[in-house]
C-alpha cells in the first residue's frame, strides 16, 4: 500500500478529507502532521486525535508550528467554529500526540518511505516549509506532493486575491512552491466547481453510521454559514484535494504551469500567480487540477461518511 502522510489543520473540510483517506484501501496513513490554520494548534491537534478516535483509526499525530513563519495571521474560526469542529463541546480523545515535532516527523517519514511517499497538505504550509528549510533534499524522497491551496485566476476566498491556506502563511508557501519541483495543486476555484447540492449532502449525513453522525454534528455551523454565503451547494476544498490525491485518474483536466507566491503585494499578498503564457521562463512547477470526475468524487465522499 502507498504510504500517505497528511499535513492538516482540522477544520471541518479537513475532517471530511481525513475520513476519505481513512477509508481508502490502497493507501496506508503513516502520520498526520498538524498545522495551525483554521484555528489554533491546540484545537487542530485535539480535533485530529478526536477524528481518529471516532473513525477507529490509530495513526500517529504530530503537532507542528503554532503560528506562521513570519507574520501573525487570522484564523478561520468564523467558518469552522472557535474550536475548528463546530463548537459541539465533544469529549476529548484519550490519546495524546507524539513528542516529535511535525517538521521532524515529515523528514523522518520521508526517509523511511523514500521514493514512495504520498504527501498531502491540506492546511497552511508552515510545517512543510520548515521541514524543507531543515533539509532541502526532502522533495527527492517524496513520490508525489498534493497541495490544497491557491486561487489560480485570482478569485480568493479570504482576500479578493488569495486563498486561505496560502494567505495564512505566504512565506511558507513561497518556500514550498520554490523548493518542490512538482506540486499537484487543487485550488479554491476547482473546489467551487465541484460542489454537491446541500439537500443531497444532508441526506448522506443522515446515514446510520458513526462517522456520518459525528460529521453531521461538527459541520452544522459551517453548513449554515456556507448556506448563507455560497448558495445551495456544499463545497469541500480538502476533500476534493484528497480525492485527487487518492485517485489521480479521476482528474479529467489538468494544466501544467509555473506558479509563484506573492508575498509583497498590498492587495495581493498570498496570491498564487500562474504564468499562463509561460512568459517568465520558469519551469512548470505545478500540475493544476481543473476538472475532476464528479461521480468518483461523490463515491468517495459517501464512502467516507458510510452513506
Ligand atoms: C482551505 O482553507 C481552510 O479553511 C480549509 O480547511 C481548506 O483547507 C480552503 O481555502
Ligand atoms: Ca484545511
Amino acid at each position: 500500500r502507498i504510504p500517505l502522510l497528511i499535513d492538516t489543520d482540522p477544520g471541518v473540510d479537513d475532517a471530511l478529507a481525513l475520513l476519505m483517506a481513512f477509508d481508502d484501501v490502497r493507501h496506508r496513513i503513516v502520520g498526520l502532521s498538524i498545522a495551525a490554520g483554521n484555528v489554533g494548534l491546540e484545537h487542530t491537534v485535539a480535533n485530529a486525535l478526536k477524528l481518529c478516535e471516532v473513525a477507529g483509526v490509530d495513526v500517529p499525530v504530530f503537532a507542528g508550528c503554532a503560528s506562521p513563519l513570519l507574520h501573525p495571521a487570522r484564523d478561520a474560526a468564523y467558518v469552522h467554529g472557535r474550536d475548528g469542529f463546530g463548537d459541539t463541546a465533544y469529549a476529548k480523545a484519550t490519546r495524546q500526540p507524539q513528542a516529535e515535532h511535525a517538521a521532524l516527523a515529515i523528514l523522518r517519514l520521508s526517509h523511511e518511505h523514500a521514493g514512495q511517499l504520498l504527501l498531502v497538505a491540506l492546511g497552511p504550509l508552515t510545517n512543510v516549509a520548515l521541514a524543507l528549510k531543515l533539509d532541502p533534499t526532502l522533495p527527492s524522497r517524496v513520490a508525489r506532493f498534493v497541495v490544497m491551496g491557491g486561487a489560480i485566476t485570482g478569485h480568493g476566498n479570504i482576500t479578493p486575491a488569495a486563498e486561505f491556506n496560502i494567505a495564512f502563511d505566504p512565506e511558507a508557501a513561497r518556500i514550498v512552491f520554490e523548493g518542490f519541483p512538482h506540486i499537484d495543486l487543487a485550488d479554491w476555484e476547482a473546489t467551487m466547481a465541484h460542489g454537491f447540492a446541500h439537500d443531497e449532502f444532508e441526506r448522506w449525513l443522515q446515514a446510520d453510521s458513526t462517522k456520518a453522525r459525528f460529521y453531521d454534528s461538527i459541520s452544522k455551523k459551517t453548513r449554515d454559514w456556507a448556506n448563507d454565503r455560497r448558495g445551495d451547494h456544499w463545497h469541500s476544498a480538502d476533500a476534493l484535494a484528497m480525492a485527487y490525491a487518492l485517485e489521480p485518474d479521476g482528474a479529467s483536466e489538468l494544466a501544467e504551469r509555473p506558479v509563484a507566491i506573492e508575498i509583497d503585494g498590498r492587495h495581493t499578498r498570498g496570491a498564487t500567480i500562474v504564468d499562463w503564457r509561460r512568459e517568465g521562463g520558469a519551469p512548470d512547477n505545478c500540475r493544476i487540477l481543473m476538472r475532476y470526475d464528479q461521480a468518483a468524487f461523490e463515491r468517495r465522499m459517501r464512502a467516507a461518511l458510510g452513506a
